[in-house]
């Protein structure tokens, strides 16, 4: 009997050949022992209508040779069909065995980690069909989320390094006295701990959103009032600024969320809006009812967004202009934390943009109660 591949009991292909061939035996099984049961008889009986004219030893000679010339094609017949359906069996199993082989070799090549497999639809239906595309969305997947790891490690050690260094020349200057410990080294080393500090609360909160391990703290609210309440905060920044803050708020009804969350999520998009639009721009916050969900919107034109850089506003760390957006001191993750925290409410958050230099325009939906 052949193994399968990892031992542990006979391959596919041959336990569906066995549980085919019982199936089959069974059948002529059954068929043999009902045509010599009932066959007999009914021979009988045409003969006794037929007027039998016979002594009793010649009937009894007919209806032995009927028995056995039935017996003899039946069981001729049984034969000749089990063995054409066993050949037709074990070419579909063998067929079933081949293209679940390659789905069995396709998903260990993904298991040890080569995520670029391809797992091809083994044509043997629907169900088939969908487990390689599920396996391909999975490989998809569990790339992207490696290279993630991989680019989010960078990342983290590409943002200390420069802090780090900073408080490691003040020190090493301290030390060898080319420096004293006057409110400007103060100053120095403090922005490089505070900026240490924002990053690790950053990373924190974004891994604890990501997880869905966040403290939501839902309630009804009006979704309007979540809107006013972070507009009214960024006011004062956007007059310093001169920037134009308009804002079009409709009453859009009530919301179950967590107030805190939403208006952090449109603070952030606020102050992205602000520190990306130069003074003499204008930045619109709108609040409306859409169908079932309410939408937030928060349009700018300053800077805007190339293309390609659209679909990755929400990764962690992204930065679309990587040393200006530090020097502002974003550590491009606002945005990773607003997506979370929007999806935790079982809403989405989008971007476009007509381009550089056309303003951008970020809209949060979140269904509304
Ligand atoms: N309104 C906007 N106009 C143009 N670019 C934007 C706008 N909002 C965000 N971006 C781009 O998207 C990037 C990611 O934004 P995000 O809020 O995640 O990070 P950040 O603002 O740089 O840092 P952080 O929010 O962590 O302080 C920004 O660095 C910026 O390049
Ligand atoms: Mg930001």
């Amino acid at each position: 009997m052949t193994r399968g591949p990892a031992g542990r009991g006979p391959r596919f292909s041959t336990r569906l050949l066995l549980a085919q061939s019982l199936v089959l035996v069974a059948g002529a099984l059954t068929i043999w022992l009902v045509a010599s049961a009932v066959g007999p008889s009914i021979f009988h009986e045409h003969l006794d209508r037929a007027g039998d004219t016979h002594s009793t030893e010649e009937t009894q000679h007919l209806e032995e040779a009927f028995a056995s010339a039935m017996l003899v094609s039946v069981g001729v017949a049984l034969v000749a069909a089990v063995a054409a359906a066993l050949a037709v069996s074990w070419y579909f199993s063998r067929r079933i065995q081949r293209s679940i082989g390659n789905v069995a070799a396709a998903s260990s090549q993904i298991a040890a980690g080569r995520y670029d497999t391809y797992v091809d639809d083994p044509g043997l239906g629907a169900e088939f069909a969908t487990l390689a595309a599920t396996y391909n969305r999975l490989a998809g997947r569990l790339e992207a989320t490696e290279s993630t790891r991989r680019q989010m490690l960078a990342d983290l050690a590409h943002e200390m390094r420069t802090p780090l260094a900073t408080i490691d020349a003040h020190l090493e200057a301290l030390e060898d006295g080319v420096r004293h410990l006057d409110s400007d080294t103060v100053t120095v080393l403090r922005s490089s701990t505070h900026r240490l500090r924002r990053l690790a609360e950053d990373i924190g909160a974004v891994s604890h959103a990501e997880e869905g391990d966040l403290r939501l703290d839902p309630r009804s609210v009006d979704a309007t009032e979540v809107a006013a309440t972070a507009v009214d905060a960024a006011r004062d920044r956007y007059e310093a600024k001169g920037v134009r803050f308009d804002v079009d708020l409709h009453p859009a009804g009530r919301v179950d969320v967590d107030p805190d969350r939403i208006g952090q999520v449109l603070g952030n998009l606020i102050d992205n809006a602000l520190r990306h639009t130069p003074a003499g721009g204008r930045v619109t916050v709108s609040c409306r009812r859409v169908d079932d969900w309410v939408e937030y919107a928060v349009a700018d034109t300053g800077d805007g967004i190339a293309a390609e850089h659209l679909p990755h506003l929400f990764d962690r760390f992204y930065r679309v202009d990587t040393a200006r957006d530090r020097h502002h001191g974003g550590s491009g993750i606002g945005l990773a934390i607003a997506k979370a925290l929007i999806e935790a409410h079982r809403g989405g958050i989008s971007a476009t943009s007509a381009g550089p230099g056309h303003g951008s325009t970020f809209t949060v939906r979140i269904p509304a109660a």
